[in-house]
């Protein structure tokens, strides 16, 4: 017989969602516990995408999870959209008064988690949570192992699964683990890191006959680009040479700044909604409720955002208010996260070249960026979805 731990709100997954929850959590006086299958240092590893929006930002500083994202981030006030080998600029202060920074995931979770340890939250790393349970109850669990394995249950007034896109907590909420709205895409992203100045000041999304490229930045020496790819492809099958001119061919308006890749990886892309997001106690958040494919940089955005709700619903619950708020999350959260999934859909579908394309098709693409661009009204939907939609409110 194992013995149960008693908590208020169990977390499963120690990625930006459930760390950010249990920091929110902390700062209002609830206490939880995040377990997470993996090691602090494999967490603060994965490498994911790079742009926080204006709002995620406000609430990092705000909450006082992060101060580093403001000196050693970089506010980027713009983008370019590059096409047929000319560059549009799309000026988000000019549009919407707004910027996004760019100041990479893992580094995120750093700071978020330093803060919680400080705090002394209750982080079990190398615990693997396997079952959600008791979902019809007011006192749903968490059973799992530790890395000795040795067997855990958390017991608590709500389980929060913050466990990512295989989420195991989804089965408790939709009966299997995979139950949702879904699609796939033909292509995937390559993407590199290199030792190497920035190429511009500002991303470039390039669409160009050859298919969609990135040019990303992490810091004044280290970069970072995608390359729209095959999902099947071996990231080890092209050398360093053949990367350079692929990129480089994609984004023929702008010369590359070249130099070592250190890092390789192969990016598969999905849609994804979860079919509910919350039964009774049980809440689904972050990639576990939704995943957008990655053009535009929603998904971090939007589990920060779906955190923020969620964390209004369980103050008010542990003020003694009662669910009525928590009960209102799924229908609330879903707003943002639908609008998320087409500005995701709508960016790669624009940029990017599928295989069996046709003349008409890439006639059409390219008619619809210069739509874009040309137009004040077109330019300014993608800078005020790429910046950031204004919060929601629970209620
Ligand atoms: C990055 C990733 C994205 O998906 C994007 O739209 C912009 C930047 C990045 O990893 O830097």
């Amino acid at each position: 017989m194992v013995d149960a731990v008693r908590t208020q709100v169990a977390i499963i997954g120690a990625g930006p969602a459930g760390l950010m929850l249990a920091h929110l959590l902390n700062a209002s006086g609830i206490a939880s516990i995040v377990v997470d299958n993996r090691s602090r240092a494999d967490i603060e590893a994965t490498i994911r995408a790079g742009i926080l929006e204006n709002g995620t930002v406000d609430l990092l500083v705000a909450s006082g999870a992060s101060d580093r994202v403001l000196t050693d981030g970089h506010r980027h006030d713009g983008i370019e959209l590059q096409f047929e080998g000319e560059g549009r600029r799309i000026d988000f202060r000019q549009l919407v008064g707004r910027s996004v920074w760019l100041y990479p995931q893992h580094e995120v979770l750093k700071d978020l988690l330093a803060r919680l340890l400080a705090d002394g939250a209750d982080i079990r790393f190398e615990h693997e949570a396997g079952l959600v349970t008791d979902e019809d109850t007011d006192t749903p669990k968490v059973v799992g192992r530790d890395a000795a394995g040795t067997p855990f249950e958390l017991v608590a007034d709500f389980v929060i699964g913050a466990d990512g896109s295989r989420s195991i907590a989804r089965t408790a909420v939709v009966g299997s683990q995979t139950g949702g709205y879904f699609r796939e895409y033909p292509f995937a992203w390559f993407g590199i890191l290199c030792e190497a100045p920035p190429s511009a000041k500002e991303l470039i999304y390039a669409n160009s006959a050859n298919g969609f490229a990135l040019i990303s930045q992490r810091s004044d020496t280290v970069q970072r680009m995608y390359l729209q790819c095959d999902p099947d492809m071996d990231p080890a099958s092209l050398s360093d040479a053949e990367i350079w001119d692929a990129l480089q061919s994609r984004v023929s308006g702008t010369a590359l700044k070249q130099g070592p890749i250190f890092q390789r990886d192969v990016l598969r892309f999905r849609s994804f909604v979860a079919w509910h997001l919350q039964k009774r106690r049980v809440v689904l958040i972050g990639d576990a409720a939704h995943t957008v494919p990655p053009t535009g940089a929603k998904g971090m955005n939007l589990a920060i955002h779906d955190v923020r709700l969620l964390h209004r619903g369980l103050e008010s619950y542990f003020a003694g208010e009662g669910t009525g708020l928590v009960d209102r999350f799924e229908q609330v959260a879903l707003k943002r996260i639908w609008r998320a999934q087409h500005f995701s859909w709508w960016m790669t579908s624009m940029l990017h070249v599928a295989a069996d394309a046709t003349d008409f098709d890439r006639r059409r693409q390219l008619g619809e960026l210069e739509s874009v661009t040309a137009s004040a009204a077109g330019s300014t939907y993608l800078a005020e979805a790429y910046t950031g939609w204004p919060a929601e409110e629970l209620g």
